[in-house]
């Protein structure tokens, strides 16, 4: 018996990395994608939602090429999805946008070099795509509409970016979308069933600073309050830290493809299409492209860091919430106690793990008292699972990984 897709509201920073982990998302059956909530991070928040509108573009005009390749994107059918767009900005310190790596508009400035790729002009009030609700409200708003509207529980926030920010007018008092919406209406974040979170950096350097990953540095006040949420035991957060998301790494020849190599593998009988370029495997090859240079100049393994993919791939795998099969498929997460450092000027994002064996070793030992099915002290267990986030250390493996996102959003 199928069981009912997960509903997720995904909240992202289109971003080349955010781009693949939507395209995922949208490409599997596990999962309903109720809402898409743009915060700022890899570009500023406009420009994020103007990229989350390219992805759809995309898809239309790959369904357009090869009516079948609808079938390959489940998150298409069903209800529209709601769209909105989240405030542009850190709570304190100066904005920080990812350009360096995704480009000046967050998508290695494909707006320049591939203006086709740009969504069709929307006239006010229109909708650009038949599968996106434009909603004019704040995205913190959104996500408490979803989370009142449907069932406690049955609701998953996959964030992939910073986690979001203020609303201009609230600017000194809160901070990010969930933050937001958490200091709004508690009750009714504490709705969610879990949130699955891209972001922090524990036992690894960081990738923006010598401490401090990207998402956490762009925002270390709302991810400070979010953690705060979880500490207090009003929603349960599975993190996926850089620990977990570097390794996880597919080359690039497996994601960008040129017009010769269509047309070598349609001349040699060994594709079927006409030798171009599927209209979606042009916008993400032209997106990575740029990318792959980086990572070259910086000398590191021709292959990219599937940093956004595995925290919806965490949530595809978990969607039916039955840990032990998801045990079985190699998952697995501990519970980790650290805090976030908000205003150090070396340290601004940093997870600061406290490993003076008070906190951490406490954890760590909870953690393994309850897999070894020896822990009297359920109060323990019960504190720590409510008080710290569940931080993933263990997958099925890079490989599977590759061949599910690119068999799901490719046909490959
Ligand atoms: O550090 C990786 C994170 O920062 C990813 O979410 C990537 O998209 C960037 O936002
Ligand atoms: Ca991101």
């Amino acid at each position: 018996m199928t069981m009912a897709p997960r509903k997720i509201i995904l909240d992202t920073d289109p971003g080349v990395d955010d781009v693949l982990a939507v395209l995922l998302a949208l490409a599997s059956p596990e999962l309903d994608t109720i809402a898409i909530t743009i915060t700022f991070g890899n570009t500023h928040a406009p420009v994020a939602y103007n990229n989350l509108l390219k992805i759809y573009a995309s898809l239309t005009r790959e369904v357009m090429h090869d009516a079948a390749s609808l079938a390959r994107f489940p998150g298409l059918g069903g209800g529209k999805t709601v769209l909105a767009l989240g405030a542009d900005g850190p709570v304190d310190g100066e904005k920080a946008v990812a350009a360096y790596f995704h480009g000046t508009d967050g998508l290695s400035n494909i707006s320049e070099t591939h203006p086709h790729f740009d969504p069709p002009q929307q006239l006010e009030g229109e909708h650009v795509h038949e599968h996106l609700d434009l909603s004019r409200k704040h995205a913190s708003e959104v996500i408490l509409d979803q989370l009142r509207e449907h069932e406690p529980g049955s609701v998953t926030i996959v964030a992939l970016g910073p986690s979001h920010l203020t609303h201009p007018l609230l600017c000194a008092l809160l901070v990010s979308n969930l933050a937001l919406a958490l200091a709004a209406d508690p009750e009714t974040f504490s709705r969610v069933g879990q949130v699955v979170w891209m972001g922090g950096a524990l036992d690894v350097p960081g990738n923006t600073s010598p401490t401090a990953e990207f998402n956490c540095f762009a925002d270390p006040y709302a991810a400070h309050q979010v953690l705060e949420g979880v500490k207090k035991g009003l929603f349960r957060m599975v993190m996926a830290p850089l620990d977990i998301t570097t390794p996880h790494t597919i080359h690039f020849d497996q994601l960008i493809h040129t017009v010769e190599e269509a047309d070598a593998a349609s001349t040699h009988g060994k594709g079927k299409g006409t030798g171009r370029l599927t209209p979606l495997r042009e916008f993400t090859s032209a997106m990575l492209v740029r990318v792959r240079g980086l990572m070259q100049s910086f000398g590191l393994p021709d292959e990219m860091e599937m940093h956004d993919p595995v925290a919806v791939w965490y949530a595809i795998e978990n969607a039916q919430q039955d840990e032990a099969a998801a045990a079985e498929r190699g998952w697995k997460t501990v519970p980790r106690v650290f805090a976030v450092e908000r205003t150090g000027e070396l340290t601004r994002g940093m997870c600061v793990v406290d490993r003076r064996g008070t906190n951490e070793e406490d954890a760590l030992r909870t953690k393994s008292a309850i897999s070894s099915g020896k822990n009297e002290d359920h109060s323990t267990t019960a504190k720590v699972r409510a008080g710290a986030p569940e931080v993933i250390v263990g997958t099925p493996g890079k490989k599977v990984l590759e061949t599910l996102l690119l068999g799901r959003v490719f046909g490959a």
